[in-house]
């Protein structure tokens, strides 16, 4: 047990093993240090014992502004005590998706849902109702949720159901390949192009790892499924209002055909939205495809939209949050080197990922990493051991390595991050 196994958090822990399974509500978090939080502001955590954390996981990525940002929690406890769920309409519902159409630039309109998993499910099925076909090419290593069709073991090769209760069949439209290689998605397409109704992508690997798109692949998916007569849909759960107001599709110049947000989309509240042109979406809007929820657009998520989505459009954070974040990724490769551990770290600073080479690299080795494949060759046991320490230390990720920063990190947390890290690396 770590450092963390403290009274209140031990308390807690025993509690919670009695009434949560595995002392959880996501399974997501079995892994992580027993640590119970009491309060967040800003980039800080507080855990039950008191001890602060500068928190690089936020929420898995949601909290982008930074914890309880104060315009948010404004607006919402506002909205709040005008009513919370009216299963109708009402006025910022409309604001929010407004406010979408005019960030995400390309789509004309929106439908508002609670979670990333439940939103790609409306993106397929709207694929499926407009192309008249089943098959969805995916990508090995991306996450798209923990549903039946769409959970998969993250190995190379074909889908693998990844949980006990798994429906198998539902994976059986799922054409898994290799990332960021063209040549095997015009291979799919050639041999099953007529059955195919959308090919699904983060547009930049971000749940696992941090691998941006070779030059041309998201321009060459989307010719071909143009081509190939399917739609290209964005999965933008992470990237969306987080590479750029207007997500990956504007940092790499390639809109697809529908796109999926979440996460930063609502400043910690759990939305989601699906976007894309009129004459997609209108099949919802004409019954003839089913999308519904008793919460989707529920005053405090729609107020949740409008406050984060006006905070990130009239101030964006997104130079500073970069910079910050390649200033944490310099910080950390000097006291991985101090302390001669081979830290590994990739991406574009705004999020990035941490992990170590494989002992046969030796510290100076270097790895080129454009896919799950690559990912596979990292130490990520050394890394989960890290992060274990850095939670002991005070730094909060994710046992991933994937590190978010938010707009609410700044010189103090940068400091705090990076001493504190120095001190876990020293055991790593
Ligand atoms: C890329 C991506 N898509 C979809 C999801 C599912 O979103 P949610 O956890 O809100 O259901 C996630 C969650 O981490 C994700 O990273």
């Amino acid at each position: 047990m770590t450092t963390h196994d403290s009274r209140a958090a031990a308390d807690l822990r025993a509690r919670a093993l009695q009434v949560l399974p595995g002392g959880v509500n996501s399974n997501v978090r079995l892994d992580a240090p027993p640590v119970f939080f009491a309060r967040g502001e800003g980039a800080w955590l507080w855990d039950v014992d008191g001890r602060d954390y500068v928190d690089h996981l936020l929420g898995q990525g949601p909290a982008f502004l930074g914890h309880a940002h104060p315009e948010v929690v404004a607006r919402v406890s506002e909205a709040c005590t005008t009513g919370m769920v009216f299963g109708a309409q009402h006025a910022l519902e409309v604001e929010a998706a407004e406010l979408v159409r005019e960030l995400v630039g390309w789509a004309e309109m929106v439908r508002l849902g609670m979670t990333g998993t439940e939103t790609v499910q409306a993106a397929f099925r709207l694929a499926r109702a407009v192309t008249g076909r089943q098959k969805i090419i995916r990508f090995e290593g991306q996450y798209h949720g923990w549903l039946d069709n769409v959970l998969i073991r993250f190995e190379p090769g074909p889908a693998q159901v990844a949980t006990a209760g798994q429906q198998a069949s539902a994976l059986a439209d799922a054409i898994v390949l290799p990332w960021n290689d063209l040549e095997a998605v015009r291979a799919a397409l050639e041999r099953h192009g007529d059955e195919v109704a959308a090919i699904v992508t983060e547009p930049m690997m971000l749940n696992q790892g941090a691998i941006e798109p070779a030059p041309g692949f998201l321009a060459g998916l989307k010719e071909l499924a143009a081509d190939a007569g399917a739609l290209l849909i964005f999965d933008e759960v992470i990237t969306g209002f987080r590479l750029a107001l207007g997500g990956a599709a504007e940092r790499y110049g390639v809109t697809p055909d529908l796109a999926v947000y979440g996460k930063a989309l609502a400043g910690g509240f759990p939305v989601a939205a699906l976007a894309g042109p009129a004459e997609l979406m209108e099949r919802f809007g004409t019954a003839e495809v089913n999308h519904s929820g008793t919460f989707n657009a529920c005053v405090m998520a729609a107020a949740a939209v409008v406050a984060s989505l006006e905070t990130l459009r009239d101030d964006p954070p997104y130079e500073r949050v970069r910079a910050h974040g390649l200033a944490l990724m310099d910080g950390l490769r000097s006291a991985a080197e101090e302390a001669g551990v081979p830290l590994r770290l990739q991406g574009p600073g705004i999020a990035f990922h941490a992990s170590f080479l494989p002992e046969e690299n030796g510290a100076s080795g270097e790895l080129e990493v454009r896919d799950l494949r690559g990912l596979k060759r990292l130490d990520t046991a050394r890394y989960q051991r890290f992060a274990r320490a850095l939670a002991d230390a005070g730094v909060w990720v994710a046992g991933r390595g994937v590190w978010y920063v938010s707009a609410a990190h700044g010189e103090r947390e940068l400091d705090a991050a990076l001493s504190r890290a120095a001190t876990a690396l020293r055991g790593a």
